[in-house]
């Protein structure tokens, strides 16, 4: 099936999802929409995190995606479960990847930096309950990361002082995995390998989304098989495009601004 795959985040963070799942269905095409002007999310109660979902969610139906990625964990975590039970696409959603760090941590500590709308959701709260029984998980809401990373100083100094000071106390207990529970943070990997030391493991969930994505698509038939058809990449942001751009390395993507 021709038709694109929708993508929506608070804002640039979910072009961390949309780069591994480009490189792993390029005949895909995709549909992004940048809802930056309601970043973050993370600070929202839970009824405005699923009304914005919601909204996000119809847009994208509009242009007729055939499947919804959720790609954002805040999101996710507060609104995926209404998403599914109230709309017929199939919706892929992220959420911290507390799993593959329990079984990869050998200190039995990990970390996981999100957002205070992820680490304060029912979702979350059962996932590590349910995959971290004798793991030590020490969780640190990330409040002021995402703001910074969607005006573009994601290497700057005021970054690197934050998360010296939300990591240092979870390093100071000895954790070996620290979990990226934000689509925003891949882009302070720079940052954080400046600010962590070399045993820390940076543990994230993008591939794991384009692989399931990928997996979905198959066992539902709707993959696009046409391999001569010039697969589009549209971006939208409902603030200024300009900042998404410095986020997409495809030159044949399409950005524009419409307010959603
Ligand atoms: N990218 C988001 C996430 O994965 C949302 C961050 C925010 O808007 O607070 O949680």
């Amino acid at each position: 099936m021709q038709n694109p795959i929708g993508i929506f985040d608070s804002g640039v963070g979910g072009t961390s999802i949309w780069k591994e799942l480009h490189a792993l269905m390029p005949n895909e095409s995709t549909i992004y929409l940048a809802d930056s002007k309601n970043a973050p999310y993370g600070e929202k109660s839970e009824e405005e995190i699923l009304q914005l979902s919601i909204k996000n969610t119809e847009l994208l139906l509009e242009k007729e995606c055939k499947l919804i990625i959720v790609a954002c964990n805040t999101a996710t975590t507060n609104a995926i479960n209404y998403l599914r039970a109230n709309y017929k696409v199939p919706f892929i959603g992220i959420e911290p990847a507390i799993k593959p760090a329990a079984l990869q941590t050998k200190t039995k500590k990990v970390g996981v930096l999100a957002t205070k709308g992820t680490l304060s959701s029912d979702l979350f709260y059962n996932t590590s309950k349910l995959y971290a029984s004798g793991i030590e998980v020490y969780e640190q809401e990330g409040s002021g990361l995402v703001e910074l990373i969607e005006s573009g100083l994601h290497n700057s100094k005021e970054i690197k002082h934050l998360l010296h000071k939300f990591l240092n106390p979870m390093l100071n207990k000895g954790i070996d995995c620290l979990v990226l529970g934000c689509t925003h943070y891949p882009y302070l990997i720079p940052a954080l390998n400046e600010v962590l030391p070399n045993h820390i493991k940076i543990i994230d969930s993008g591939l794991a989304v384009a692989q399931q994505t990928k997996a979905v698509l198959e066992k539902s038939k709707l993959l696009n098989l046409d391999l001569n058809l010039h697969p589009n990449h549209t971006f939208y942001s409902n603030t200024n495009p300009e900042v998404l751009r410095q986020f997409i390395s495809l030159d044949s993507a399409t950005i524009y601004y419409l307010d959603f």
